[in-house]
């Protein structure tokens, strides 16, 4: 069975002392909801500023050494180099994240790759880099507005997963994460229908490249009132989550949707 994932990305929002104070406050109210119901059939993942790296990784050990938790919680960055060390001013390396305890990446988030040029073959790069060093990568694919009214969203998202995930070992940690960048921070969720065809697509793209285990996130405007509704959508495997992750009360209702 693939795993179900609920993801926070910060984006460049929160400082180290804020993300302290938040993960406080998760940990309290995510640790008595886990008493209650177990939350042991999903993840949380945590993909903060790097900047507030050693924050997360001071939090999350803080609470992983409390007696009776049964969450799975991890914490990473947004973006990594493919490489571990050298001239490279201004990049992050992926030995530092291993090093302080983070274990995910985010490759190619849309805004990443509008707003910085990352483009297809830089991310097949990163992603098999991360694989080889057991980091976690979570791809992230997605059409624009013109590209879906074009019709072109299945050509989009087709040359999207073949080439981003060109070097990419079947046999290792892999998560995609399906986000159209139109309903990115617009407050315009894609519609139910919307999410189940699209990820119907994805699904069986991913699973004739032989990426099976893979599981298959939507991104874009989930927020606490529609997070019920799509986690139950065929192939919604959880949800990335930019804006409704910053503040707890936002963002509780989210990692709980569906229990
Ligand atoms: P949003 O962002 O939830 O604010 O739309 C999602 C993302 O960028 O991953």
């Amino acid at each position: 069975m693939r795993r179900k994932l609920i993801a926070a990305n910060w984006k460049m929002h929160k400082t180290p002392q804020e993300a302290r104070e938040f993960f406080k406050s998760f940990f309290s109210e995510i640790n008595s909801v886990d008493q209650k119901t177990k939350l042991s059939d999903r993840e949380i993942y945590f993909f903060v500023p790097a900047f507030c790296a050693e924050a997360a990784a001071q939090s999350l050990s803080a609470n992983a050494s409390q007696p009776g938790s049964s969450m799975k919680v991890k914490w990473g960055a947004q973006n990594l180099f493919f490489e571990a060390k050298g001239a490279f001013t201004g990049e992050n390396s992926p030995a530092v994240l291993k090093e302080l305890g983070g274990e995910i990446a985010l490759v190619g988030h849309s805004e990443r790759r509008a707003l910085f040029s990352e483009n297809d073959q830089l991310l097949a790069k990163k992603v098999r880099a991360l694989q080889d060093m057991n980091i976690e990568p979570m791809l992230c694919v997605g059409e624009t507005l013109a590209q879906r009214q074009a019709g072109e969203t299945e050509a989009v998202l087709t040359a999207q997963l073949e080439k981003g995930l060109e070097l990419a070992r079947t046999t290792h940690a892999l998560v995609i994460a399906y986000e159209p960048v139109w309903a990115i921070g617009t407050g315009q969720v894609a519609t139910v229908e919307q999410v189940r065809e699209t990820h119907a697509f994805v699904r069986s793209k991913l699973d004739s490249m032989g990426f099976e285990n893979a599981s298959l996130l939507y991104g874009g405007s989930v927020k606490a009132d529609n997070a019920k509704e799509l986690f139950s959508v065929a192939n919604v495997d959880g949800f990335l989550v930019g804006g409704a992750s910053l503040e707890i009360s936002t963002w509780m209702p989210i990692t709980t949707a569906g229990l």
